[in-house]
């Protein structure tokens, strides 16, 4: 049996060291005794955007990016997706285990519980434009919950979080479909007790003079099955985000809203609004070609296609394609859809994409799905959030619980000046560089 180590000689010095290595990893620490001399600082690992660094021991959630596999807490996404509710999956990825029928009814009544929203988180989000991007209003006013709950603080108290995290879990719909109303211009809908998860949030969105609105059931689901398939992805760049502001001990609205805010970039969950205006720009099938040829080119990216991990197809593209068709039966075809599947079939026989295993990611189909239920695409992000607050969640407790996590603070090379003389203003001539400003 090969021992577990690695065994290091430094070219520098001549010196020999033998590192351990455990779950196929390295410390990075371990190489710190690396010296050239006494005076030295040691050796650093140097991994700008964490292509090779592994930040923390997780038990939530498992891809193997090569095979296309994703599993929450050990369960397929594939089971979880066709079995389960979106709160069976959240209770999954909190606590570690399926809930039993009692623990779910329990479980699910104390989210529906904390739903509300204070009357002063309703003000503060009237004071947006009217026309503010739903995930501008998300992420402050997630941060502005820690106004109102400044017990969240107590980090350390179990039960404590445990409070936050079922209000945040019951509040980020109403916050969602509060910024979608207030862009619309109509007035707020409270939420039903009486109602689904994803029940009541689409009568949060949608209701008008109707006594009881009544959501299509298919529309219901899938916008369920859609929850549990963004609802944790590892160590994604919200994730981390997440896990940076919150090592801080910062209260768990403000961590949330630093997840929120990370995953609102183009590259990470805004994505999927993206696609929707990339749909437009193509237009029609016919223009699919002249589109990939830009796209290898330089000139664009195909929105939806690559993935940091996933070198084979996402296997929630995979569900959400199939989902999509359902939801098609009772909205009628998105007609995107077709210019959708050309851009997939021309990708993925192209030499281009093979070569750098670029496959649809999550965001491909899912705004196409959401389109046709009725959302506009500036809200596509915020139905990403919603589910993703679970994870984030997960991860947060994971965190806090982890003796070996500390402040999240990475090292850096400086490449700057050494020291120099100050110059007085009178002396100074040359304009700064502009890298330099
Ligand atoms: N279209 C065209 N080329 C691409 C694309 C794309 N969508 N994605 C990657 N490439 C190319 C990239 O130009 C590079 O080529 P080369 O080796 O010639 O320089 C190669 O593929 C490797 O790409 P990378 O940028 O090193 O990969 P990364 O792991 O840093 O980026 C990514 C991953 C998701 C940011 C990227 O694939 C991308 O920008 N995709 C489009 C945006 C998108 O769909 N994002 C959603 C991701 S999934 C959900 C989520 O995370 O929220």
């Amino acid at each position: 049996m090969p021992e577990n180590t690695l065994t290091i000689t430094d070219n520098r010095t001549g010196q020999t060291y033998t590192v351990p290595i455990e779950d196929g990893a390295i410390r990075a620490m371990a190489l710190r005794q690396i010296k050239t001399d006494a005076e030295d600082f040691g050796l650093m690992t140097y991994d700008p955007a964490f292509m090779n660094t592994a930040s923390c021991r997780s038990s939530i959630t498992y891809i193997d990016g090569d095979k296309g596999i994703l599993r929450y807490r050990g369960y397929p996404i594939e089971v979880l997706a066709e079995r389960c509710t979106f709160l069976e999956v959240a209770f999954l990825l909190l606590f570690g285990e399926l809930p039993t029928q009692a623990e779910l009814k329990n479980w699910t009544h104390e989210i529906t519980y904390h739903t509300m929203l204070h009357e002063s988180t309703k003000k503060f989000m009237e004071g947006f434009r009217y026309d503010a991007h739903p995930m501008a209003m998300f992420v402050s006013t997630v941060a502005a919950l820690s106004g109102i709950y400044p017990e969240s603080k107590q980090v350390h108290d179990a039960n404590n979080r445990l409070l936050q995290i079922k209000r945040l879990i019951g509040k980020v719909p109403s916050i969602s479909a509060m910024a979608y109303r207030h862009n619309m211009g109509f007035p707020y809908v409270y939420p039903d007790n009486d109602l689904s998860y994803a029940e009541n949030f689409m009568n949060m969105l949608w209701k008008m003079v109707e006594p009881k609105y009544v959501a299509n059931p298919v529309l219901a689901r899938a916008l369920d099955i859609l929850f549990i398939l963004h609802a944790d992805h590892e160590q994604n760049c919200g994730t981390n985000a997440m896990r940076s502001v919150a090592s801080s001990h910062a209260d768990p609205y403000l961590s949330t809203a630093a997840a929120a805010a990370a995953l609102a970039g183009p590259l990470h969950g805004g994505a999927n609004e993206e696609v929707l205006k990339m749909l437009d720009e193509i237009g029609t099938k016919d223009n699919v070609p002249a589109y990939i040829k830009k796209v290898k080119e330089g000139h664009t990216k195909l929105m939806g296609f690559g993935h940091r991990v996933y070198k084979n197809y996402d296997p929630r593209a995979k569900i959400i394609k199939w989902t999509a068709e359902q939801v098609f039966e009772v909205t009628g075809r998105n007609p995107k859809l077709d210019v959708a599947l050309e851009l997939e079939r021309i990708a993925l026989e192209d030499e281009y994409f093979v070569k750098r295993k670029l496959y649809p990611n999550v965001d491909f189909y899912s705004g196409i799905m959401y389109q046709a239920m009725g959302f506009k695409p500036a809200m596509f992000t915020v139905l990403f959030a919603i589910p993703r607050t679970v994870g984030w969640l997960s991860q947060w407790q994971e965190l806090i619980n982890d003796p070996e996590q500390k402040i999240a603070r990475p090292r850096q090379i400086y490449t700057g000046y050494g020291k120099r003389e100050f110059v007085p203003m009178e002396k100074r001539t040359a304009p700064a560089p502009v890298a330099a400003r």
